[in-house]
């Protein structure tokens, strides 16, 4: 719970850099994430130069958090890889959640940046990145140390629970 409740969207940086030994322990954290028939169908696109984040921040209107970030990471689902048609979105998302969980962990920041399924934001990153055809760009982390304070809330909710019929 501790590592959950820290983890909040950081949009807002300072300009340290983070250095390539925490973006492999934020990778690995991904790469270990649940996926169907454990097909992994995940690739990385790691980001650190200035100009590449402020161009990548122009595939969407709310990914302005990429243009300070010390670093962003492009997280793509590779259709060749699956095993189990369709669920690399699920797969994706699971790796997502993990990589923020260990960026909250390292005492780092980072927003997930919503990519997949807005068409627009697709083209523009895979034609950017030159990404081949079969890998589609899912979701951007963009990372790096935060610039205030992150606030604890917990958001437990009984309403949305059911016991055995709803
Ligand atoms: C699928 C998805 C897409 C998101 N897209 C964006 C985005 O484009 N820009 C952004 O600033 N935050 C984005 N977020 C972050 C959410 O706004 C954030 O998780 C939500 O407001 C809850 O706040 P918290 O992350 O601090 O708990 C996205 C989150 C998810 C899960």
């Amino acid at each position: 719970m501790d590592a959950i409740l820290k983890r909040r969207s950081v949009r807002r940086y300072t300009d340290k850099e983070v250095s390539e030994d925490l973006i492999k322990k934020i990778i690995e954290a991904g790469m270990n994430a649940p996926s169907a028939g454990n097909q992994q169908p995940w690739h990385f696109l790691i980001m650190k130069n200035k100009k590449t984040l402020e161009d990548a921040s122009g595939c969407s209107p709310h990914a302005h958090a990429l243009k300070d970030a010390a670093a962003g990471i492009l997280l793509c689902g590779d259709l060749s890889l699956e095993k189990h048609k369709d669920y690399w979105v699920q797969d994706c998302s699971a790796c997502a959640e993990n990589m923020l969980l260990e960026v909250a962990e390292l005492s780092l920041g980072a927003v997930w940046l919503g990519v997949y399924p807005r068409q627009d934001r697709v083209d523009y990153l895979k034609k950017y990145f030159a990404l081949p055809e079969q890998v589609i760009p899912f979701a951007i982390i963009s990372i790096g140390y935060p610039a205030d304070e992150i606030k604890v809330t917990n958001r437990y909710n009984v309403t949305r629970l059911h016991y055995e019929k709803w």
